[in-house]
């Protein structure tokens, strides 16, 4: 049976009405999607659910759950403040999910979305064994996303999460703690791997910044409300991947992996690379701009 149509928040009389107004509101203000959530829908699923204090698993259980004013007011409140203020709705909700996992997020931080999450799920197979991974090197870790779903994925590993933003590395402390992984995880400041020592790893994978300075401006504006030091890079956004190839050799065991998101900066990574054979990285889920080399493809 169709739904029907509310005209206000407060009209609507269940969780499946509130869903429909809320989306029809966001498709109207013409947002920008892709942190976590691809349409007007699944963002005003985000929203929503987290205004009624309902679990993404309940649905579409709980579409036919009655709202009452109070909570039809809350979810209204927080639909508007994603219209006027254009960031994305993790910031609003402070909480999103990267490779299966609860990852709470502030405005210090990306919101997790790397592709690489997909890698992490399957324990970076077939590129390696996974049982076989002792030490891990997130470099970048913002929120500790990727470190967090390695370490999840590899429980016989050690995870080095690093990055140069004290504030990054006090919310991913938070997370690590929360997912009770303070054992195998260690959150420490690291300028790419200036401050690591000689320490070698299994796989050292990185999302790091790599928007050039001149398309910062042409980002919609829900990107240009995270961490400028979280996506921008010098040298036509190839400044920290150059750093992160040039050490990995030296910080790589014989058997070991690097994989870096280039995203659109992928072309330009092949031109100013030419003969490095990366391999780009396909995805099941969608997204892309991920190469991989093995240590003995690196430069000495
Ligand atoms: C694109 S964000 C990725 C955050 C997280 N890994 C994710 O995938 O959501 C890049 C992160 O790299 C950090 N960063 C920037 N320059 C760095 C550097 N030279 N060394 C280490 N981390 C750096 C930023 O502070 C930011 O947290």
């Amino acid at each position: 049976m169709a739904r029907r149509t509310a005209a206000a928040a407060q009209d609507c009389r269940n969780v499946g009405e509130l869903l429909d107004w809320a989306a029809r509101r966001l498709q109207r203000a013409r947002l920008h999607y892709g942190h976590g959530t691809g349409n007007a829908a699944d963002d005003a699923a985000a929203l929503v659910f987290h205004a009624l204090g309902l679990g993404h698993d309940s649905a579409p259980a709980s579409y036919r759950r009655p709202v009452d004013a109070r909570a039809a007011r809350r979810a209204e409140r927080l639909i508007l403040r994603r219209i006027a203020e254009r960031v994305p709705s993790a910031y609003l909700t402070g909480v999103t999910w990267f490779a299966g996992h609860e990852i709470r997020v502030t405005r210090d931080v990306l919101v997790p979305r790397s592709p690489i999450a997909e890698l992490c799920r399957r324990g970076f197979e077939p590129w390696l064994q996974a049982s076989r991974v002792r030490r891990v090197l997130d470099i970048g870790t913002g929120s500790g996303c990727i470190a967090i779903a390695a370490a999840h994925a590899l429980p016989r590993a050690q995870v080095d999460a690093t990055d140069v933003s004290a504030r990054a590395l006090a919310l991913a402390r938070r997370n690590v703690r929360r997912h009770h992984l303070g054992r195998r995880v260690r959150v420490r400041r690291a300028d790419v791997y200036t401050g690591l020592g000689a320490r070698r790893y299994d796989v050292i994978v990185s999302n790091p910044p790599y928007v050039p300075a001149a398309e910062m401006r042409r980002l919609p504006r829900e990107h240009r409300a995270e961490p400028r030091r979280g996506l921008q890079a010098a040298a036509g956004g190839l400044a920290v991947i150059a750093r992160i190839l040039e050490g990995a050799r030296r910080h790589l065991t014989p058997d070991g992996i690097l994989v870096v998101e280039a995203g659109n900066t992928a072309a330009r990574v092949r031109r100013r690379w030419p003969l490095l054979p990366f391999t780009w990285l396909e995805f099941e889920l969608g997204g892309g701009g991920v190469f991989l080399l093995h240590a003995g493809e690196l430069p000495e």
